[in-house]
């Protein structure tokens, strides 16, 4: 038995994974992350008061634990130097307790001009974050991109601005335009410098020597760049097996893969949606769920809990268990549905996720209605606690997707889970 856990979000993101991480982390010694970059925004608690974490791990709340941002990550690196300041006061931020990977490549201020100015001008924008993200995963790819290991080094770093000046004829003008960005991009250089290492190497001997680690998922499998509704993507590997890829280490040392699914679904930015609902019960669940983005504070489109796109997620990470969040927004509705197939004007009944997004943009959703509850949902305990209609929803669910779902969110606070 391994002993790597991996976490990933289910959906289009924002299923809950800050909170789940902060539980979780409770019995490892390590967490890290893999992939994406401050595009995420991790909501969690600590003693009651909302911190909202971009880049560091979720669990970094936990004394003693050690937090990494590994490779397949992309930094920020004045922003990540804004969110140590913010988490200080909480933890005490040493080189031993937080790793980040030399082999991370950095977002630059020219990455963030380049996003920006892709989604303006274009005539059919992702609804990207715009925090640079595809630029800098763009960059790596074609082998131009800068690493945080060489970014912090003075003359490496002037050597890829002179690369960039090379290949990119506004680089230097837009440098004049963003000197602020540039100023504080060049400062934070040397305030991360310490913590700067070989992440993986130190992971990989942490995972040989029986250490717990648990693995943060960003983002949500149905954004993966290979396996999501493409280009309505981000710009890395979502689905679990990222991981291995990302991180570097070998498949057979994972423990447990854990998916976050809401009992709903939301999803920002542009792209196809099924179960979306644009009446009064979308802008219901919206507002009692809180539903604007975490990172740009944009609203969440939301729909009814779509199965075919969960079975296709699970199948794509193979989830041990599915953590079923945020059940406590659906308390009061009448009836609750879930969309068992796709029914396709041309091509009838579709029990799978397509592949193209003209198919999927054609789909209607084929609906299986459960009751709705009234009562106030347990903050601890097991699912099997849950009143009538909301474990019959539970378990409906499970059986259509043919997975387990282990644990239940009830709230927003480290309390609120319930357990198989
Ligand atoms: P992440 O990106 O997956 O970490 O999720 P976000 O933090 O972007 O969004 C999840 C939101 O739901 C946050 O505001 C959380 O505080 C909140 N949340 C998480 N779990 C629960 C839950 O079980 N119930 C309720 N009501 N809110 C939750
Ligand atoms: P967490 O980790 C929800 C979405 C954007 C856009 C697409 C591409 O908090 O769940 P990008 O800036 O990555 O190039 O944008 O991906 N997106 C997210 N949606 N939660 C996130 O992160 C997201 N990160 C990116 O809205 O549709
Ligand atoms: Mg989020």
């Amino acid at each position: 038995m391994g002993n790597v856990t991996i976490l990933v979000g289910a959906q289009w993101g924002d299923e809950g994974k800050g909170k789940w991480i902060d539980i979780l982390a409770d019995k490892v010694h390590i967490v890290a992350r893999y992939q994406g970059g401050n595009n995420a925004g991790h909501t969690l608690y600590v003693n009651g008061q909302k911190v909202v974490l971009h880049q560091i791990p979720s669990g970094i709340f936990h004394p003693e634990k050690t937090s990494a941002l590994s490779t397949g990550v992309v930094v920020n690196p004045h922003q990540l130097v804004e969110e140590m300041q913010k988490v200080r006061p909480f933890v005490e931020l040493t080189p031993e307790r937080l790793w980040l990977s030399a082999r991370a490549h950095v977002i630059s201020p020219w990455h963030i001009y380049l996003d920006s100015k892709k989604e303006q001008e274009s005539t059919q924008p992702i609804g990207t974050t715009k925090r640079g993200i595809g630029p800098t995963y763009a960059e790596k790819a074609n082998r131009t991109g800068l690493r945080l290991g060489d970014y912090v080094t003075k003359s490496r770093r002037d050597r890829w601005y002179q690369l960039m000046r090379e290949s990119a004829p506004a680089f230097d003008a837009q440098w004049k335009v963003q000197a602020q960005d540039w100023e504080q991009f060049e400062a934070a250089a040397e305030r991360l410098a310490p913590f700067v290492v070989d992440a993986e190497q130190k992971l990989r001997q942490a995972i040989k020597r029986g250490d717990q680690v648990l693995l943060e998922g960003a983002q949500g499998v149905l954004l993966d760049i290979n396996h999501g509704t493409y280009p309505y993507v981000t710009s890395s590997e979502t689905a679990a097996g990222g991981a291995f890829a990302s991180l570097g280490f070998g498949p057979k040392f994972v423990n447990k893969i854990y998916g976050v699914a809401k009992a709903y679904v939301t999803r920002v930015g542009e792209g196809p949606f099924p179960t979306e609902l644009k009446d009064e019960v979308g802008q219901h669940i919206a507002q009692v769920g809180k539903e604007f983005g975490a990172t740009t504070g944009r609203p969440r489109r939301c729909g009814w809990l779509d199965a075919v796109a969960l079975r296709y997620s699970a199948d794509l990470c193979g989830y041990d268990g599915i953590i079923f969040n945020k059940m406590d927004i659906l308390t009061g509705l009448q009836e609750i549905k879930v969309c068992v197939a796709y029914e396709h004007p041309e091509l009838g009944r579709l029990d799978t996720f397509p592949w193209d997004l003209e198919t999927l943009a054609a789909c209607k959703p084929v609906y299986k209605t459960f009751a709705g509850w009234t009562e106030e949902l347990p903050h601890g305990g097991r699912i099997h606690d849950l009143p009538r209609h909301a474990r019959a929803y539970v378990e409906g669910v499970q059986e259509i997707l043919g997975y387990p779902i282990t644990m239940v969110g009830t709230g927003v606070n480290r309390q609120d889970a319930l357990f198989a």
